[in-house]
């Protein structure tokens, strides 16, 4: 190995020019190698010449640690297998993309990405003959063959601070404050956030509930002699279709929004209290990355260097039991992860008192 790529692809998160940083850092320093950074995640392979950016230790040395976002940029659209066309078609465009890494001149791939974006990459690599090693990244945590992904425990911690923020207005108002956050089909971020950040109720999509059982639980806090009560919602929460944004992009992925706004008008009608909602959106893809992702984003891109460098190629690297370990990319993207509901997160919100709406508060 003489040249290696890297790119980021999907949902960006903080934690990815950290990854960037260990990756440069090893494979130049640890090794010689030349690293290049593929611009616009995979779209970047599809220009002629290629787009690619030559990432030196150097330019690593100060502000790009702490800063979310992206320096190569990245892309959540289009499936190569099935690249949406203006006409409405569908076209396989692979072939443009393995050629596109073949003209670049690079010998392996450091693939940085969701589920979602390692299974393109694997496919690709798998039809090119690519040396591909991934490392995990996502804000909704959903990636059950490791315990951590880069970008979660930010938007954790994001969502955290969210509700201290509404907290002291709250009680300042005598309010209910509705906070819905990201997740994607997990309601990862609203449990541990809300654990940690004192929610009174928090529905999530593994769990139904029933809002009668929320106003109820609302009530009782009134009642109780507190002035205000804080819920957050995952954003794939079910909800009536008037009020859920379901929106499918062209390569079946899925996004949602809106269905807090329905359960503070619930609420509100529901307790006579008086309710506001935030929706946090992509303000939890930004922020300055946690020491546990600047962390994780040094181990994992250290490792991705290594693993290619004993011919490893295959794999996606993984936090399982306090290793940084490697676990062939097939098997790593099958083991989709949503709450435990039977696990101790669960139990301990319930121990918490915090309410499900399910009834078994
Ligand atoms: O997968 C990351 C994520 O931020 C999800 O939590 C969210 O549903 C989705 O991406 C938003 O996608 P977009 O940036 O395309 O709006």
């Amino acid at each position: 190995i003489k040249k290696i790529g890297i790119l980021t692809s999907g949902g960006d998160c903080a934690g990815l020019n950290a990854i960037l940083r260990a990756v440069v850092k090893r494979a130049e320093g640890g090794y010689g190698w030349e690293v290049y950074g593929i611009e616009k995640g995979t779209h970047g392979l599809y220009a002629r010449p290629p787009l690619l950016r030559r990432l030196r230790p150097g330019m690593f040395n100060g502000a790009l640690l702490r800063q979310a976002g992206t320096i190569l940029g990245t892309t959540n659209k289009g499936d190569p297998f099935a690249y949406p066309m203006e006409d409405g078609s569908t076209s396989d465009r692979s072939d443009e993309l393995i050629e596109g890494f073949q003209l670049a001149g690079l010998d392996a791939l450091i693939g940085v990405g969701g589920d979602g974006s390692q299974a393109i990459l694997l496919k690709l690599a798998e039809k090119g003959g690519i040396p591909l090693v991934c490392i995990p990244k996502t804000i909704d945590n959903d990636i059950g063959a490791t315990e951590v992904a880069v970008g979660y425990d930010t938007a954790m911690q994001v969502a955290t601070d969210a509700l201290d923020k509404l907290q002291p207005t709250a009680a300042s108002h005598d309010r209910v404050m509705v906070l819905e956050v990201m997740g994607r089909d997990a309601g990862h971020i609203a449990l541990n956030a809300g654990i940690a950040g004192g929610a009174d109720v928090i529905l999530i999509p593994e769990i139904s509930y029933d809002l009668e059982n929320v106003a109820t639980h609302i009530r009782g806090i009134y009642d109780r002699g507190r002035n205000f009560a804080l819920v957050v919602v995952a954003e794939a929460t079910p909800g009536p279709a008037s009020h859920q944004v379901t929106r499918t992009m062209e390569d079946g992925q899925v996004r949602y929004g809106g269905v807090g706004h329905w359960v503070g008008q619930e609420i509100a009608q529901r307790t006579g209290a008086e309710v506001r909602v935030t929706v946090l959106g992509h303000i939890q893809r930004g922020g300055v990355p946690t020491p546990r992702d600047r962390l994780m984003a040094s181990v994992f891109g250290v490792r991705a260097v290594d693993l290619l460098a004993q011919g490893k190629a295959g794999h996606m690297v993984a936090w399982v039991n306090r290793q940084v370990t490697e676990l062939p990319i097939r098997d790593a993207i099958a083991a989709f992860a949503n709450v435990d509901v039977a696990g101790p997160l669960v139990s301990t919100a319930r121990g918490l008192g915090i309410c499900f709406g399910d009834g078994k508060e």
